[in-house]
């Protein structure tokens, strides 16, 4: 897990402000006072300030009072982010009285930040489910410049180092996309082999997952790996991807130099693209509980501004790490732009 100490590094060294909707969550606070006290980021938090400050004191956390603290219900630009909300929503049937009750729910508020300029960044989940912290994500930050879809990455960091790079792999969709089009798919392993340079700083090479390799079965549902290998090489040329592959072939060298005689990728594989959110779901978790990895993420790609989605049954070190990639996340797209 050397990784995620440079992680934390890189975000130390050029902070960003992370906006955590979810305030007053205990796990919550506990993440932000350590990321206050190692400096980590510029933590926003929404909630009802003297709750806030309550709590803080009930958990003996120090320094909270380091951490801007915004009042969903009461706070200077709550005006001007429901005009913004109308603005983006209107043509979906929002109205100015909509927005400003909308506007006081903190996973619409803390996007509408981003959507400001005022943060860099959310985290949330830790209470609320998946939909609930993407759909706001989704209908006000939207997708960045050439991607049409949002999915979700996991850094795998496995027991296994003769796999990958040194163990770690990233797989993906594991979050968002229940069953993607060939088009999606290709989105997915375009924003994944992103991810990889931009979060493990490794030089991803890509496979695309399916039950056959080579054209050694034939399904529908083959037919669309192979083309969503064809449409993400149309969309990136320099980038190192190959498939069909089974998952075997992927990664063991003495398989994918049999199965895939010549491919740049079978046998080396360091991402690992599922055909579908079901298969993508199900072998992260597998992989994680009877592989005995640790599972980072889901790290969400495609967004024009970083947004991650906890488990519920988050940790606070969980959430201590994804504020540290959304704040590289953050550091990328700023780069990138
Ligand atoms: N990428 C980009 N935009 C999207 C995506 C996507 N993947 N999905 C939906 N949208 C947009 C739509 O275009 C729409 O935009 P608009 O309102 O401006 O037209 C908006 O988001 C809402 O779209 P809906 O289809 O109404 O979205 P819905 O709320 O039904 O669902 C969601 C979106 C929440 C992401 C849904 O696809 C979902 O629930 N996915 C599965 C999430 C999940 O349960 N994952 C597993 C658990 S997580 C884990 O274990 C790690």
């Amino acid at each position: 897990m050397e990784l995620l100490q440079e992680i934390i590094a890189r975000a130390k060294a050029n902070k960003q402000r992370i906006v955590l909707p979810e305030g007053t969550e205990e796990r919550t606070l506990i993440a932000a006072n350590r990321l206050l006290t190692e400096q980590v980021a510029d933590i926003i938090l929404i909630g009802n300030p003297d709750e806030i400050k309550k709590l803080a004191v009930d958990y003996d956390l120090d320094q909270i009072d380091k951490a801007t603290i915004i009042d969903p219900k009461n706070h200077s630009k709550k005006d001007a982010y429901s005009e913004l909300l109308f603005l983006l929503r209107q043509k979906k049937g929002m109205t100015p009285e909509k927005a400003a009750v909308l506007v006081e729910n903190p996973l619409y508020l803390a996007c509408l930040m981003i959507k400001a300029g005022d943060a860099d960044g959310e985290i949330a989940g830790a209470q609320n489910t998946t939909g609930d912290v993407l759909r706001p994500a989704l209908q006000l930050i939207k997708t960045k410049a050439g991607m049409s879809s949002v999915s979700g990455a996991y850094l795998m960091f496995t027991k296994a180092p003769i796999y990958g790079e040194n163990g770690l792999l990233v797989f993906a969709d594991c979050a968002v996309i229940p069953n993607p089009t060939a088009a999606e798919l290709a989105e997915i392993a375009v924003a994944t082999a992103h991810t990889t340079k931009a979060i493990a700083h490794i030089e991803p090479r890509v496979a695309m997952l399916s039950f056959s390799t080579k054209g050694s079965a034939s399904h529908e549902m083959i037919d669309k790996v192979v083309e969503a290998t064809r449409l993400a090489k149309e969309m990136e040329p320099d980038i190192k991807i190959d498939g069909e592959l089974q998952a075997d072939a992927a990664l063991v060298p003495s398989i994918g130099s049999k199965k895939a005689p010549g491919s740049e990728i079978a046998g080396r594989a360091n991402v690992l693209v599922f055909p579908s959110l079901e298969v993508g779901n199900i072998a992260y978790k597998l992989v994680e509980r009877l592989g005995n990895a640790d599972a980072v993420g889901p790290i969400l790609q495609g967004m024009a501004a970083p947004v991650n989605d906890l488990s519920r049954g988050c940790s606070t070190d969980d959430i201590y790490n994804m504020v540290a990639i959304t704040a590289n996340q953050a550091i990328a797209l700023k780069k990138a732009k």
